[in-house]
């Protein structure tokens, strides 16, 4: 089977065109409405006290906000924001010197924080604590350490894996969110959003068409619209319509669920060579030629939430739903369980 990818990292294009339609403050935002409330809170709160908010860490899979939502809380404080990543920063003095240039109130947000080496990851330890950063002077008998006092700031952090965390990196976050799956209703505002602000004609049909395969992921549904856009230009008249979402999304394999070929292709492997599982992760990952821990993080989530795989002491399993969704008959239900 062909495996082209809709994959939920950006190009730059996509990075360009998806900053500007991100809100920038919360009442902007759409969806995950308990977190906002709360996070609203924990601002008004600390803003009314005139302190920094305390260190945030957003977790749950790719596309849901949460590079949005940290500079949302840059913009509702009132301070700058820097981004980096955990795998941007190699050695201890590169996290130390961003640090150091840092000013009072600041938000650093920290992207796939998972992945900071344990040696940079120190250099946070007391930096989030104390707000100070140790460097280390001389070597050996004449090694001393200078304290370095940092201006209150606030670490975001964003991981798909909070899993991967170390307990003493998770336990200095004071406050810890998972963003979950937008509804259908919620990514059709959103598409409605990023329409006007795209200057895009499109109906109510054809948004609610298009939301319903956005995989409950905000970035893919205006990438998704993007590209629709594209066929309504060409092949019809520039308005996005139900025929018209319906059409585009066809060509572009994008199934009534919001699955890709990737997706159609686990649930595929699964049926066809481990008649219908329970098969491990890593000898799932190693039949689709993927990555264990992208098809965990990116590719599992929706389909667990969709019922289509479920997951067992014993390994992944495909459900009857999956059959059914593939057209496919079920062995034996018992063991699609
Ligand atoms: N664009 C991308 N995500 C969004 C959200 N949650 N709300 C509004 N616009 C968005």
């Amino acid at each position: 089977m062909e495996r082209r990818i809709i994959n939920t990292e950006l190009t730059p294009e996509d990075e360009k065109v998806e900053s500007g339609l991100r809100p920038q403050y919360l009442k902007d935002y759409i969806g995950q409405e308990r977190l906002k409330s709360t996070l609203k809170v924990y601002i008004d709160a600390a803003k009314s006290r005139g302190d920094s908010l305390d260190h945030v860490l957003f977790y749950g899979p790719p596309g849901l906000g949460k590079t949005t939502l940290s500079g949302i809380i840059a913009n509702e404080m009132g301070v700058n924001m820097k981004v980096t990543s955990g795998p941007a920063i190699e050695k201890p003095g590169e996290m130390a010197a961003i640090l150091n240039s840092l000013q009072e109130g600041d938000v650093l947000f920290v992207d796939e924080i998972h992945r900071l080496n344990r040696q940079v990851e120190e250099v946070l330890y007391p930096a989030m604590e104390d707000f100070a950063i140790d460097i280390m002077l001389g070597k050996d008998s004449t090694a001393r350490s200078l304290r370095l006092e940092l201006p209150h700031f606030t670490l975001v952090g964003a991981t798909t894996r909070a899993g991967l965390l170390t307990a003493p990196l998770r336990d200095r976050f004071g406050v810890v969110q998972k963003l979950d799956f937008y509804t259908t209703q919620e990514l059709k505002k959103v598409i409605l959003r990023s329409a006007k602000v795209l200057d895009v004609a499109i109906d109510d049909d054809g948004a609610m068409e298009l939301a319903r395969r956005s995989r409950g992921t905000p970035r893919l549904a205006n990438r998704l619209l993007k590209r629709v856009r594209d066929f309504a230009q060409v092949k019809y008249d520039g308005n996005i319509t139900r025929e018209v979402a319906d059409f585009a999304l066809d060509i572009m394999d994008v199934d009534r669920l919001g699955l890709d070929n990737n997706d159609r292709a686990i649930l595929l492997t699964i049926i066809q060579k481990f008649s219908g599982g329970p098969v491990g992760l890593d000898t799932l990952a190693a039949a689709l030629g993927e990555d264990a821990g992208t098809l965990e993080d990116v590719y599992e989530p929706y389909l667990l939430m969709n019922g289509l795989i479920n997951r067992t002491p014993r390994g992944r399993v495909a459900t009857e739903n999956a059959y059914r969704h593939l057209g496919l008959a079920c062995p034996d239900s018992g063991q699609a369980g």
